[in-house]
């Protein structure tokens, strides 16, 4: 399953297509890509406990692998308490624990026992420890395997843990999207600021996407005291969809299969993420992060 045609069919021009040739010699910046080759990294985390990360690692992930035909990999890096598994009624073993822990011992048969198989392209990389485990998280760790994913993968979706533990920087930093969601709360707006800022410090600013879930949900900010604390509107926006989502949630199964309206609000993020079908609107400072 290494990645090969993928890689030399001809794509629509990318806004990191675009970063990653003419910036260097736009604004002098020699520092290498940070981005070598390998499947495209997604980094999902939530600016306030409950503001859908997992619920949009999940559907992203599958909504992406429909739409490109691409492999797909959801890595959950909640070890304890993660919720992917539980909300794709799936069991994992102590295959990632280890592999995050001793990277020594995450040889090329890591994937085949840690991974589940979600659909045919799709696949889930989680734990299941438990609460009271005192876990030893080693950045070499995570550095080999999401190494590993990006080698079997087009795409590695992740579930991040917020706060980041230093160990999980190098997932930050090698994500070409880091979409931070938040919800219509005080709570949300005032952590989606610093949350951009942390991400910003790592990774860099035209990494990081603001996404808005639950819009104009009953009892949110308005709009503007949205707009206003953020400093811009956000880059993304999906609306509060109703219980249907947390009716997916209790059955175990992937919203996308549950409520109708998802995969079109879905659609323009994997637009932006895959390239394909992306809008020429957006100015050329955003596209090249000046
Ligand atoms: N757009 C939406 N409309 C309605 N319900 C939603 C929406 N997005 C998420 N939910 C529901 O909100 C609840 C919390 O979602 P989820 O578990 O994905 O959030 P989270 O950010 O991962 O939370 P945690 O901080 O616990 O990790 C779930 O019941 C989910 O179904
Ligand atoms: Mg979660």
């Amino acid at each position: 399953m290494e990645i090969g045609l993928t890689e030399y069919l001809p794509t629509p021009i990318t806004r990191d297509m675009v970063l990653d040739q003419l910036r260097p010699k736009l604004i002098g910046d020699a520092a290498p890509a940070q981005n070598d080759r390998g499947g495209h990294v997604v980094s999902i985390c939530g600016a306030q406990g409950g503001a859908g990360a997992t619920s949009v690692a999940i559907n992203l992930a599958l909504q992406l692998a429909e739409t490109t035909k691409a492999k797909v990999a959801l890595l959950d890096l909640h070890l304890q308490g993660g919720e992917t598994a539980v909300m794709l009624g799936v069991r994992p073993g102590p295959g990632l624990r280890i592999a995050l822990e001793n990277p020594m011992r995450a040889d090329t048969l890591f994937l085949e026992r840690a991974a589940i198989e979600v659909n045919d392209r799709v696949c889930l990389i989680s734990g299941d420890e438990e609460l009271d485990a005192k876990l030893d998280i080693t950045e070499a760790g995570v550095r080999h395997v999401l190494g590993l994913l990006r080698q079997r993968f087009n795409y590695v979706v992740v579930d991040v843990p917020v706060p980041f533990p230093a160990s999980i920087y190098p997932v930050i930093q090698m994500s070409r999207h880091v979409l931070v969601l938040l919800e219509a709360e005080v709570t949300g707006l005032r952590n989606a600021h610093a949350l951009r800022n942390a991400v910003t410090n790592i990774a860099g600013k035209d990494r990081v996407f603001t996404l808005l879930n639950r819009a104009d949900r009953a009892g949110g900010l308005p709009r503007a005291t949205i707009v206003k604390a953020l400093g811009a509107e956000p880059d993304m926006i999906i609306p509060d969809l109703g219980k249907g989502m947390t009716q997916a949630v209790n059955l175990g199964v992937p919203a996308l299969k549950h409520v109708s309206g998802l995969r079109r609000h879905l659609a323009p993020i994997v637009r932006e993420i895959t390239g394909v079908g992306a809008k020429k609107s957006a100015g050329w400072k955003r596209w090249l992060g000046l």
